[in-house]
């Protein structure tokens, strides 16, 4: 990274290294950009998995589609495609994102998605057993192998007993691949 490429916004939300977007977050390491082509990105990476695996989670959950009052957080939900996705096929549901950095659309969003700002490192900001489903999807990249623990821990306390975590990892050697070759 050049020092002198690197510039910070007026709201500080966000700073700029060699024209990308990214958070600034401290306390959070996520290397990835979130400007507009990485949330196109995310957009397409999200839509070929569901056609991949025909389905938007792996969870047994469809007990639990047709329940009214069903809870689900999304944790580092990135552009919220998967979020809104849930939240439009599931208006029933409460779809909750979180996010380090604020990337959703805020005037046309379903109706029954809230975003909050969060760094999960800091602690979920939510009571213990708030949810019947906790997805996490890629945020690998974020998460430095020591952190895991601490993680899960998070993911698991705001479950709600008998609840469902998924947690969507790629593995290791095919980013070693990528930054390689
Ligand atoms: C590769 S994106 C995946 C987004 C989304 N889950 C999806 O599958 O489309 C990873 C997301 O995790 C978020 N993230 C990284 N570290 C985080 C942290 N410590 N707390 C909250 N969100 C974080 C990033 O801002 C980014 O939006």
């Amino acid at each position: 990274m050049d020092s002198q490429n690197t510039q910070t916004d007026n709201s500080t939300e966000f700073r700029y290294i060699d024209g990308r977007r990214f958070h600034n977050v401290e306390t959070a390491t996520y290397p990835l950009p979130n400007d507009d082509d990485e949330l196109d990105r995310l957009h397409l990476q999200h839509f070929l998995l569901r056609y991949i695996w025909q389905s938007n989670f792996s969870a047994p959950i469809k007990h639990i589609l047709s329940n009214p009052d069903i809870k689900i957080l999304d944790v580092g939900c990135g552009a919220g495609s998967w979020s809104f996705d849930m939240a439009t096929t599931y208006p029933l549901f409460e779809v909750v994102g979180i996010d380090i950095s604020p990337l959703q659309p805020t005037q046309i969003k379903p109706k029954n998605f809230k975003f909050v700002k969060a760094n999960v490192f800091d602690g979920l900001p939510f009571e213990n057993n708030t949810f019947d489903f906790v997805f996490q999807r890629y945020m690998i990249t974020g998460c430095a192998k020591e952190k895991w623990p601490y993680l899960i821990n998070e993911l698991v306390r705001v479950l709600k007993p008998g609840g469902f975590l998924e947690v969507c990892l790629f593995k290791k050697k095919l980013i070693l691949n990528l930054f390689t070759y």
